[in-house]
């Protein structure tokens, strides 16, 4: 098993706010959170990403802070947050926050002073120009929710930048000073003993913003940085990057040219989550091939996150126009499911139909490809989406616990909750919850607790190479293995809806006894892997080999 607790880890996604309110005010809270730290156990999850937990307006959801040395107080306090990660330690779960400081809330107590004059300490923190910057309608990141990425402030009586909306005025990363504090934030929460940072929006962090250039060059120095100050801190913990850039950009992600991973562990992995997309769309797993292909080596202790929904729209945006004509058609017809002219504003049961078949083989593929898999709160029980909420708060609706009244999650009026439940319909909360589901041995709940178990006894997925197996198969199936130091597992996929016979007999001379550790439904033993059985949209994990520690030459135990 590999040192690196974070190449094994299954890390669970959520934002306090919508998980489970304590108090009774229609707000999660990080004592709700607490309160089921037994069910995450339960599934087997070992790593917590928590949104933004810091004050702040909330006009982007917490991505606009206030204060990056406090907790909202709408979750509770400093010392609530220090029990959570107490009692998470004690269940064996890490916790790892969003750090988001490529800009601030407009309302930030930095940007106030910043705005006032031009003498303000903090002027320097923020990026202006004095004369309207030519790139100014370039470089939007939410097209048709932002006009531009320069404005105008009247009191400041100058342009200020920012990435995202006109209330998250960017950070100046070429000031030494905004450097070094949040080298400090990094330190606060570390020695709170938090395992680590999602780093937002990495790409623009380290942009050096120069007005009228709207290819501003990168300082990937910082990363380098970030790396080393995180490290001398606390010697495990992880930075995992949000970073949506071309892949021949992205190895400067993981490390510099000297070939070491110098900088961040981490990064999510965008190509894959369009290509999976698209291949679950077309039912061929071509795409995913490709994607494996293309993945550029990294250095040694780098690794993927796998995804397939996250709190934002499915970014659609590195497929061809054609390629994602295919995924809107398949998972997003219609123009009020679609964000951005890039993405999908949806949950994964939804899109694919509510089809549990559908969604346990989606499943099973990013759970059993490399690198680690990130799931999204609600997933585990295939929630679905309210379209009639703005932008992407479709999909950033209250957890599902139970048939209460607010579906278990809070006992506020329902008009005080932060946002509606979903009701009714196949995805309601009266049909879709835990606790209908834990009593369920078939429900899609006990399959994901089945299913991260698999995982967590199959070390080479998040450790080991992944390799798609090359050789000629029935159309619509994907064969792929995963190599480590712990042994082999071999996975099938069958992305078509037609039931397939596999040869895989030419690894059988690699076997030591193989067998299912985990498929669609119970099939014959595989015997000598050159008829393996695998049911339309079915999968099959295999274990073809197991090394043992002082095994002979051959990886055999001796
Ligand atoms: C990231 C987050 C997104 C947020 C944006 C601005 O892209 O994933 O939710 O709106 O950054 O902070």
């Amino acid at each position: 098993m590999s040192d690196r607790w974070y190449s094994e880890a299954v890390i669970y996604c959520l934002d306090i706010d919508t998980f489970a309110d304590s108090d009774g005010d229609g707000v999660g809270d990080i004592q709700g959170l607490i309160s089921r730290l037994d069910y995450l156990a339960g599934l087997g999850i070992t790593c917590l990403w928590l949104q933004p937990i810091h004050p702040s307006p909330n006009r982007d959801d917490g991505y606009d802070a206030t204060d990056f040395y406090n907790v909202d107080p709408r979750f509770g306090t400093l010392g609530d947050f220090a029990e959570l990660l107490h009692q998470a330690n004690n269940r064996g779960i890490r916790v790892i926050i969003d750090l988001v400081v490529n800009h601030t809330s407009d309302q930030h107590p930095w940007f106030q002073s910043a705005r006032s004059s031009p003498d303000s300490p903090y002027r320097d923190w923020y990026v202006w120009s004095d004369q309207q910057p030519a790139d100014r309608h370039q470089g939007m990141v939410f097209p048709g929710e932002q006009n531009e990425t320069w404005t105008y402030d009247r009191t400041a009586k100058s342009w200020f930048y920012h990435r995202f909306y006109k209330f998250q005025p960017d950070l100046n990363f070429g000031n030494p000073a905004v450097r070094d504090e949040i080298k400090k934030i990094v330190s606060f929460w570390i020695q709170l003993g938090v395992s680590g940072f999602r780093i937002d929006a990495a790409p623009f962090i380290i942009e050096m913003t120069e007005p009228g250039n709207a290819n501003s060059p990168k300082d990937f120095a910082f990363l380098t940085e970030l790396r080393q100050h995180v490290q001398w801190r606390s010697g495990d913990a992880v930075l995992l990057a949000e970073a949506n850039v071309e892949p021949d950009e992205l190895q400067k992600y993981f490390g510099d040219s000297g070939g070491s991973a110098n900088r961040l562990h981490m990064l999510f992995d965008f190509m894959l989550n369009g290509r999976l997309m698209l291949a679950l769309a077309r039912r061929d797993p071509e795409p995913v091939i490709e994607a494996l292909r293309e993945t550029p080596a990294l250095p040694s202790g780098a690794q993927w996150a796998t995804f397939l929904r996250n709190h934002d729209e499915i970014d659609l945006s590195r497929l061809t126009a054609d390629q994602r004509q295919d995924v809107f058609r398949e998972f997003g017809p219609d123009e009020d499911m679609q964000l951005y002219g890039r993405g999908i504003r949806r949950r994964l049961a939804p899109m694919l139909g509510n089809d549990r078949r559908r969604i346990e083989l989606a499943y099973s593929l990013q759970f059993s490809l490399r690198g680690t898999p990130v799931l999204r709160y609600g997933e585990e029980i295939g929630m679905g989406e309210d379209l009639s909420l703005p932008g992407r708060e479709s999909i950033r609706t209250p957890m599902q616990w139970s048939m209460k009244p607010n579906a278990g999650f809070s006992e506020a009026d329902a008009g005080k909750l932060i946002r509606p439940v979903v009701e009714g319909g196949d995805f309601g909360y009266e049909r879709v919850n835990v606790t209908l589901q834990r009593q369920d041995p078939g429900s899609l709940l006990s399959w994901f607790e089945r299913m991260t178990r698999a995982l967590r006894e199959a070390p080479e997925i998040g450790s080991g190479t992944c390799t798609p197996i090359d050789q000629v198969l029935p159309p619509g199936v994907l064969a792929h293995r995963a190599d480590g130091p712990t042994g082999t597992m071999v996975f099938l996929h069958n992305l078509s809806t037609k039931h397939a016979t596999v040869d895989l007999g030419s690894l059988y001379e690699e076997a030591d006894l193989p067998n299912d550790m985990l498929s669609d439904r119970p099939y014959n033993p595989v015997g000598k892997l050159d008829a393996l059985e695998l049911a339309g949209q079915g999968y099959r994990w295999i274990r073809l080999c197991r090394s043992y520690a002082g095994a002979g030459p051959a990886g055999r135990p001796v």
